[in-house]
């Protein structure tokens, strides 16, 4: 009765003060969105990891600092959480490092599905201590922010598991995965969520690990920043998500998503570094071998100095710095304009949707 009574004045705290100032964020992903501390299974598969995608700070990563710009503490993990008023209020990450959209045949990291049912279970949870009523409304005052996709480029279709090469095209593959995340997207929506941040995924072409492994197999430097051929797969997932959410806007009633395109964002950056203030958009900061990648970042003692000067940190992840520069865009519009659609992620807050 105690644990119930102290939900229902937080929860009525935030009926009143949710929308407009610190809404709940609750957070699914993979290593764009934790730093290692949500798996199971993560120390056991490091050898061609990010390792270390945080630097050794768990508030480096884009939806970090989109918290603190809402003005939320740090979101803790799900694996951590202890079920108290304080966890539930700011919200949780389900991200874990490594998650896929498309279900892994083997038990090796999460899935995309494998968060929402995480999701499910915690809504359960507050409609059992909240009441229906409460927990709607705390639900739909909600953030859910999606970050997906790199992880099933990187392992099974440029490490061709299970043959998905010649199963399917590009095209096709990205179908897939992007009705996979209309999917989850439409589950939530019946799941009373109306607030959605849905993120493209990176320019993966351009990331140390896929430059070695280009330089590896083509044999030669030909001087290159990026393998086009990889990131024109990654820019059909990007262009089918970014239509299938505009379609989801003008088709579900009272719902706001957002999708931000760090791909073009992070462009910007590669192809004018020192605008923005990198000396290096090639090589990881924390790695070993050419590009800083034939071995992933294992210790933060790895780093080079200036990890500031770097567009990458490790093998797959952007620095901090870059990271910055996203979340600011995100955030406000600035300085990467038009990078969230069809608004920056600080007019979600301001909108009221009843
Ligand atoms: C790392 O990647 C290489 C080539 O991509 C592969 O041969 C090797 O099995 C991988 N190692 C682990 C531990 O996954
Ligand atoms: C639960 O977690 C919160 C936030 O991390 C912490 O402040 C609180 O002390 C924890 N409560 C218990 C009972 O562990
Ligand atoms: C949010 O939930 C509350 C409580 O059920 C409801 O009154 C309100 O209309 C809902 N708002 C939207 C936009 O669904
Ligand atoms: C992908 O794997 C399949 C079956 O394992 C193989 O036949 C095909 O040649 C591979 N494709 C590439 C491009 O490696
Ligand atoms: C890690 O991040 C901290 C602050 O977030 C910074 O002071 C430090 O220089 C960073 N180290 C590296 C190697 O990037």
């Amino acid at each position: 009765m105690m644990n119930r009574g102290i939900y229902v004045v937080g929860a009525l705290m935030c009926m009143m003060n949710c929308v407009g100032s610190a809404q709940p964020l609750f957070v699914l992903g993979d290593s764009s969105v934790d730093c290692g501390e949500n798996t199971l299974f993560y120390p056991i598969f490091h050898h061609n990891l990010s390792l270390l995608p945080c630097n050794g700070s768990d508030s480096s990563l884009l939806p970090h600092l989109l918290a603190e710009k809402m003005g939320l503490p740090n979101i803790p993990p799900f694996y951590s959480q202890n079920r108290s008023m304080q966890v539930f209020f700011s919200g949780l990450n389900y991200g874990s490092a490594q998650a896929t959209i498309m279900n892994p045949s083997g038990q090796i990291h999460q899935s995309l599905n494998q968060q929402l049912r995480q999701v499910f279970e915690t809504m359960q949870l507050l409609q059992l201590q909240l009441g229906e009523e409460i927990a709607d409304y705390f639900i739909n005052s909600s953030i859910f922010y999606l970050s997906f996709g790199k992880d099933d480029y990187i392992d099974l279709f440029l490490h061709n598991s299970s043959g998905v090469m010649v199963k399917y095209t590009g095209q096709e593959f990205a179908g897939i995965l992007v009705n996979q995340m209309v999917h989850a997207m439409r589950n939530l929506y019946d799941a009373n969520v109306r607030k959605m941040i849905c993120i493209g995924i990176l320019p993966l072409g351009c990331t140390p690990r896929v430059m070695w492994e280009w330089h590896n197999s083509a044999g030669v430097d030909d001087g290159r920043v990026c393998v086009e051929e990889i990131n024109e797969l990654v820019l059909e997932y990007n262009t089918m998500l970014d239509e299938h959410i505009v379609e989801l806007n003008s088709e579900l009633p009272d719902v706001q998503i957002i999708f931000c395109d760090v791909y073009q964002g992070i462009i910007k950056m590669i192809t004018n570094p020192t605008y923005y203030g990198f000396e290096d958009a090639k090589s990881a900061c924390c790695g070993i071998g050419s590009f800083g990648a034939r071995i992933g970042c294992l210790s933060v003692e790895m780093a080079c100095e200036q990890a500031s000067a770097h567009v990458w940190w490790d093998l797959y992840n952007p620095t901090l710095t870059v990271n910055s520069l996203l979340a600011d865009s995100a955030w406000s519009g600035q300085p990467l304009y038009g990078m969230c659609r069809p608004f920056p992620i600080q007019d979600l807050l301001h909108t009221s949707i009843s």
